[in-house]
Formats: C-alpha cells, structure tokens, sequence
C-alpha cells in the first residue's frame, strides 16, 4: 500500500526535541522527507535526523530562529535547493517563559509572543509563497500545500500565570483560521493541532514526580498524559489526503482536557 505522504517535503519547526520531534519521526514513516528545524541544539537535532536515516527515510537539520525574517527565508530556500519544493509545512516550534502577570518583563512577553506567533506568521507566509508557485501535484496530494499550526489546549483554556504563552496561542488559532479562509480556494489547507499535556520537556513538571503526576491526572479525564506519538498520528492525518476536505479547525489531541474534568464527579 502507498504510504500517505510518499515523496512529499515537510518542513517540522522545533524538531529537535518533543512533539516536533515526534511529529518530524511520523511524517517521515509516511514516507515525507523532513527538514528537522531546530534553535540550539545540533546534537539532538541529528539524532533524530539519524533515527529517520536509519529507517530508510530522509532529512537533514537546519539551524534557524523561526522570529528571525530572514533566517525563515533562508531555511525555506535552503529547503527548496535541496529538496525542490515543500509541501507540508508543521509551524511547531514554542516555548514558555511563565511568570506572574504583574511581574512579567517585555522580554518575556516579546520572546513567547516572537516564537510562538510571529515565529508562526513568518514561516507561513514562505510556505504559502511556495506552495501559490508550485500549485497542485497530483500524483502527490490533491491539496496544493498543507500547513499545522500547533497550538494548544491554551488557545481556549485561560492559564493563570502564562499570560504570554495563552495570548499566543489564541493568536495562533485566529491566524490559522485566517490563512486557512483565505487560502482554501487555491487548495491549500491550513489547520491546528491544539495538544493537552504532552510528555516533552516544555511540562517535565507536571509529571516529573509521582505527586505532581497524581495532580496532573485530574485535569485529564483519559487518565494518562499524552505523548508526542499522539500528536504524531494526528499530524499526519492533518497533512494527508485523508482529511482534504478539513480547512481551519483546531484537531485538540488533549485525552479530553477540554471537558471540564473538574465535573467528573458530579461538580
Ligand atoms: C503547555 C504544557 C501544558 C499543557 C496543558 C501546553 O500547551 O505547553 O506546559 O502541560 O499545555 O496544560
């Protein structure tokens, strides 16, 4: 059987760790060479370079600040060169820079807000620039180009003490929705993943310690923290044929975080 995204190019932001790396790994099974995009770390990011090399898949890392407007242009071009298009692109890289509102610094709220949204803006707007040039392939997807926004529980779910980190995301799911309105009648798709807790660095507090696991759990009806392997699943099935006809919504892969868990037992 063809595999969903057999000789596809998909760019993963942030790959080199957590649910980019997760989802980089399942493209790639599905056939999709990756670009591995990473901020700081080379080692990691070559690691799962290797792993997808080793399963008789492609990629190659590339180094570059997704707030930076001109490193993105260059890692888009760098991707072209190399791979001669790009056809999925997943907007993943994020961070948290969490402090008490009152006492949150611009830095902080700049630098989340400069990942997490602009870092998302830019790398879209060289995505659909491709993807407008090359239009459809046929023989590879009946969509012209598929973007993922990774958003978060947080786009719906206020988080005391993350006023950078929710404002993000709800901007996130705004500009997905706007991209994704202005772009469906050229055949390109733009959606989110909105994920739960996830097992990544990002949280290792809330499930590092066997107490800290405990309290996690109420707030997750399934009973059991998400792992990058679940939004991995969803991400492909986001940027395959499968779903051709989803344009703009938010798929929350959260083990049911958004079902008030707090009325479980009765409110
Ligand atoms: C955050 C995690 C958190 C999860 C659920 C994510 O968007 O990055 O730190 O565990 O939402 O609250």
């Amino acid at each position: 059987m063809k595999r969903k995204l057999e000789g596809q190019i998909a760019l993963v932001t942030g790959a080199s760790s957590g649910i980019g790396a997760g989802v980089a790994k399942a493209l790639a099974a599905e056939g999709a060479a990756v670009v591995i995009n990473y901020s700081s770390n080379p080692d990691k990011a070559e690691l799962v370079v290797n792993e997808i090399k080793q399963k008789g898949g492609d990629a190659f890392a590339f180094k570059a600040d997704v707030s930076n407007e001109q490193e993105v242009v260059d890692m888009f071009q760098q991707t072209i060169q190399h791979f001669g298009t790009v056809d999925i692109l997943v907007n993943n890289a994020g961070l948290q820079q969490d402090s008490k509102f009152h006492e949150m610094t611009v830095a902080q709220w700049n630098r989340v807000l400069g990942i997490n949204l602009t870092g998302q803006f830019l790398c879209a707007r060289e995505a659909i620039k491709e993807f407008l040039r090359r239009g459809i392939v046929p023989d590879k997807s009946k969509s012209a180009g598929k973007i993922i926004c990774m958003s978060s529980v947080h786009e719906v779910i206020p988080w005391a003490g993350h006023a950078n980190y929710s404002a993000s995301k709800g901007g996130v799911m705004m500009l997905m929705k706007t991209i994704a309105q202005e772009y469906a009648p050229m055949k390109i798709r733009v959606n989110s993943i909105g994920p739960g807790a996830i097992r990544t660095p990002i949280n290792h507090a809330a499930w590092q310690t066997p107490e800290a696991y405990t309290g996690l759990l109420k707030l997750i009806p399934a009973k059991r923290i998400g792992e990058a392997e679940d939004i991995g699943g969803a991400a492909v099935w986001l940027s395959s044929d499968d779903s051709e006809y989803v344009n703009g919504i938010t798929l929350f892969v959260d083990g049911g975080m958004l079902l008030y868990p707090g009325f479980e037992d009765n409110g």
